[in-house]
C-alpha cells in the first residue's frame, strides 16, 4: 500500500541530518569531497548514499546514485525528496539528475552544506529541463 508522505519542515531536517550522517561514511580519498544523500520514498523509508571513489577514477560513483540504486533494488520506485549534503552546498551532477529523472520530475531536491544549512530547494523539473524520460523511447 502506498502511504503518501508530505514534505514537512521536520522531514526536511530529518533528511538533511541523515545525509550529514551518511556523508561521514563517504569513500572519497581522491577528491576529498565527501557527499552524503538521503532519499525519502512514498513508503516512508529513507535510503542513504555516499560517493564511493576508486583508484580507476571513472568507476567511482556519486552519493545520489547510490541512494537511488539502493532504493530501487529494495523495490522502491516512487520518491518524494532527496537531501544532498556536501562541504560547500554543491549541486547534483548531470548524471545523477538523469538517474533521478527516470523516476519522476516532481522530486524535491534539498541541497545543504556541511553544517546542514539548506542552501537551495528545487524540483528535479527545475534542475533538469528537457530531461530524456521513459516516454521518450516511444516512437
Ligand atoms: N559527487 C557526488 O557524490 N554527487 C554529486 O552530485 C557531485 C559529485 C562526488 C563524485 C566524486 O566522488 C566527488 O563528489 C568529486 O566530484
Amino acid at each position: 500500500m502506498k502511504i503518501p508522505t508530505k514534505l514537512t519542515n521536520e522531514l526536511r531536517q530529518q533528511l538533511i541530518h541523515k545525509a550529514m550522517e551518511a556523508r561521514k561514511l563517504a569513500y572519497a580519498p581522491y577528491s576529498n569531497y565527501p557527499v552524503g544523500a538521503a532519499l525519502l520514498t512514498t513508503s516512508g523509508k529513507i535510503y542513504t548514499g555516499v560517493n564511493v571513489e576508486n583508484a580507476a577514477y571513472p568507476t567511482g560513483t556519486c552519493a545520489e546514485r547510490v541512494a537511488v540504486f539502493k532504493a530501487v533494488s529494495e523495490g522502491e520506485r516512487e520518491f518524494i525528496a532527496i537531501a544532498v549534503v556536501t562541504g560547500n552546498g554543491g549541486t547534483p551532477c548531470g548524471a545523477c539528475r538523469q538517474v533521478m529523472a527516470e523516476f519522476g520530475l516532481d522530486l524535491s531536491v534539498l541541497i545543504a552544506d556541511g553544517e546542514g544549512k539548506l542552501r537551495q530547494e528545487a524540483t528535479l523539473a527545475d534542475l533538469l529541463p528537457g530531461a530524456f524520460r521513459p516516454g521518450d523511447m516511444r516512437k
